[in-house]
């Protein structure tokens, strides 16, 4: 018999497979814990939003009355997601093409739109042609395409902070955790796994996600070259955000041409729905083969075609990431001055770093209350001890949305003593 689970307690991981409970009896027991949240005020999961993916968003309250917030949970970091002449891209091709590419890119639903964009982004990567795949989400760009590269005679050294995808996409395959930008770990597992697997993989982000900090490419590169490994880096957050013309931290680092793997999604300064890979154009033409979701899942839809524009702007206005980075220095500063703790971010993610579940909890729900949208990040996003309220700055925020964001912080600081 399975013991009851302290809710107080609880976190969405002590749901996910409860022994002794079948999966209707389990879908009841997260249910009466999410009333329990909700009762409590702790449930900001789900909120419909009524306006546009940018620096504001629209909830309505208990009673039903619609609130306009402050939002810092939208990672389309430039606005390009609301930018004219992307959206006006994303409808040209939809009045050309329709609404749904109709089949997966390898039986009949690759189309000229799909072709552009690939030769788009190997240029913006500065690569030859061929050396990018579109997948339709970033997610899917790091978990289908590992799946086929790595099984079990290969070896994949994650740095612990990957996203949950690139964890999806190993599944196959052998992995060793390495801690956080833990160069010495590194090198060890490195020097451990050289002569036992077939294929090293590396696999980092260039901005990771949670804190917002950047991973020491350079030297890890090196470390692979020594060994004899492969390097992929997703650079979903550092796109848009880092390196002088918005290609990266590889850019920041001038390495464009020098990694294995390069993945990303388009969701994020791209303002659309969709990831890539880019590398060899022979691995690229194995993934399309061999990826399971270039055969069996319908392609991107026209739509994707705003990705395109959206990588032109990165040039033709470079004022957006400028004011992208105002912000990013303004708010930091001001939280940084209160004693806040906001980590290693170095990118427009910021964390403000608080260590106890419950007392995140309660963060967030003040600042929903007085305007501030945020997320919450608590276990299993990161260690239990380790719970941070995470706001993702945007170009489109104004100085008037982060004063009120500081005031919040301010009141809430000194009302839970969070400093
Ligand atoms: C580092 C990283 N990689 C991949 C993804 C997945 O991207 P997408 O939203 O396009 O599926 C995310 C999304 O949050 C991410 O943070």
């Amino acid at each position: 018999m399975t013991a009851k689970i302290s809710y107080d307690k609880a976190s969405f991981k002590d749901f996910e497979n409860i022994p002794d409970l079948n999966l209707f009896e389990r879908a009841q027991e997260l249910s009466s814990f999410l009333d329990f949240m909700k009762q409590k005020d702790r449930l900001n999961y789900r909120l419909i939003n009524y306006n546009s993916a940018g620096a504001t968003v629209q909830h309505k309250d208990a009673a039903g009355n619609i609130k306009e917030c402050v939002s810092f949970v939208s990672n389309d970091y430039l606005g390009f997601s609301q930018h004219p002449a992307v959206k006006q891209a994303a409808i040209d091709s939809i009045i050309q093409y329709g609404t749904g590419a109709g089949s997966s890119p390898l039986i009949g639903g690759h189309y000229e739109y799909h072709q552009v964009l690939e030769d788009k982004l190997c240029a913006f990567f500065q690569r030859e042609k061929g050396s990018a795949l579109v997948y339709t989400t970033g997610y899917t760009a790091n978990s289908a395409s590992l799946q086929s590269l790595l099984h079990k005679e290969d070896i994949a050294l994650l740095d612990m902070a990957v996203h949950a995808s690139v964890y999806e996409g190993c599944l196959l395959t052998n992995t060793k955790k390495i801690l956080h930008n833990n160069l010495e770990m590194m090198e060890m597992a490195l020097k451990d796994a050289q002569h036992k697997y077939r294929t090293k993989l590396v696999i980092i982000d260039g901005i990771y996600s949670q804190d917002g900090d950047m991973a020491p490419v350079k030297e890890i590169l090196q470390l692979c070259r020594q060994y004899g490994a492969y390097l992929m880096l997703d650079d979903a957050h550092g796109i848009g955000v880092i390196g002088k013309t918005g290609r990266g931290v590889l850019e920041h680092y001038d390495l464009l041409k020098d990694i294995d793997i390069i993945t990303g999604t388009l969701s994020k300064t791209f303002g659309n729905v969709g990831g890539y890979v880019i590398s060899r154009p022979e691995i690229i033409e194995f993934l399309q083969y061999q990826s399971r979701q270039n055969a069996f899942s319908a392609a991107a839809t026209p739509a994707i075609t705003g990705v395109v524009k959206a990588i032109e702007l990165l040039d033709e206005e470079p004022q957006w990431q400028a004011k992208l980075w105002d912000n990013i220095n303004y708010l930091k500063n001001g939280l940084t001055g209160m004693g806040l703790n906001v980590g290693n971010s170095c990118s427009a993610i910021v964390p403000v770093k608080i260590g106890d579940p419950h007392i995140t909890g309660d963060v967030a729900s003040l600042l929903l209350e007085m305007g501030v949208y945020t997320n919450p990040i608590l276990y299993p996003a990161v260690s239990k001890k380790d719970a941070r309220i995470r706001m993702s700055l945007l170009a489109t925020h104004s100085r008037e949305h982060l004063d009120k964001a500081l005031a919040a912080f301010e009141y809430i600081n000194k009302k839970l003593e969070l400093a």
